[in-house]
């Protein structure tokens, strides 16, 4: 058993690749994406994140020790769900609305520290495949497979917009653009664990590929890095 990572740009959809590999597998799938979100929404719940987007970054720091993420695997869907102090908040988090404030919450240091702890203790039985934007970089620098994904932004926002109309949410396809450019931005210019490509891992661009094709392709490295850890 080994550890994937998979990093990458937002809407590029790695946790669709990584879901059903880790499905495939029989793996655990970690979506880190998510522990952020959950931290964003319970800020936001809290009042510590202001009209104007600011964020009371002192009230969090010390909430942290009441922030409780955990995922549980959904029977009907066969995929983990997200969990905040209990409660599933997998639609909650995946609104514009948390997409709007995640980057800047996921620049603060306590942030990342805290939850790149939980991420280490939840991959350190290995058979786990993890998403996000440092884990080959940061949290499992050591990880057997490392995957960067990016796409064309259009194309990305595309997928974005089409996922929140299925999820029966109102958007406007330039907000959607904007946020994807703006989250980049942030992403790859903060100061702890900016969104880099790690200097051994495979780049995938898949603006033109399919679900099933990059499913395939996929699958064809991890068998020759299952292999070669052997
Ligand atoms: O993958 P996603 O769009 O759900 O991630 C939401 C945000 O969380 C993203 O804009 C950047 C941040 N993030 C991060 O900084 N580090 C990770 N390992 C995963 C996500």
């Amino acid at each position: 058993m080994i550890t994937i990572a998979i990093d990458g740009y937002s809407s590029c959809g790695k946790s669709t690749m990584a879901k059903n590999l880790a499905k495939e597998l029989g793996y655990i799938y970690i979506d880190t994406g998510a522990m952020y979100r959950s931290v964003t929404y319970y800020a936001m719940l809290n009042g510590m994140i202001d009209s104007d987007g600011n964020i009371h970054s002192e009230r969090l720091e010390q909430a942290m020790g009441d922030i409780d993420i955990s995922f549980r695997l959904n029977p009907e869907t066969g995929r983990p769900d997200t969990y905040l102090n209990g409660v599933c908040v997998e639609d909650k988090i995946r609104t514009l609305e948390v997409s709007r404030h995640v980057s800047k919450i996921a620049a603060l240091g306590f942030v990342r520290e805290a939850m790149v702890a939980i991420q280490r203790e939840m991959g350190k039985a290995k058979g786990v495949i993890l998403d996000g934007r440092d884990i080959g970089t940061v949290v499992f620098p050591d990880a057997e497979l490392k995957i960067f994904v990016k796409a064309d932004d259009r194309i990305r926002a595309q997928r974005r917009y089409d996922e929140l109309r299925a999820n029966g949410e109102q958007c406007d396809f330039d907000d959607i653009l904007r946020n994807v450019r703006e989250r980049d931005y942030i992403d790859t210019h903060r100061d702890i664990a900016p969104l880099i490509q790690a200097s051994d891992a495979v780049v995938l661009d898949n603006s033109n590929m399919s679900i099933a094709e990059q499913q395939e392709w996929l699958l064809k490295l991890t068998k020759e890095a299952v292999s070669a850890s052997e």
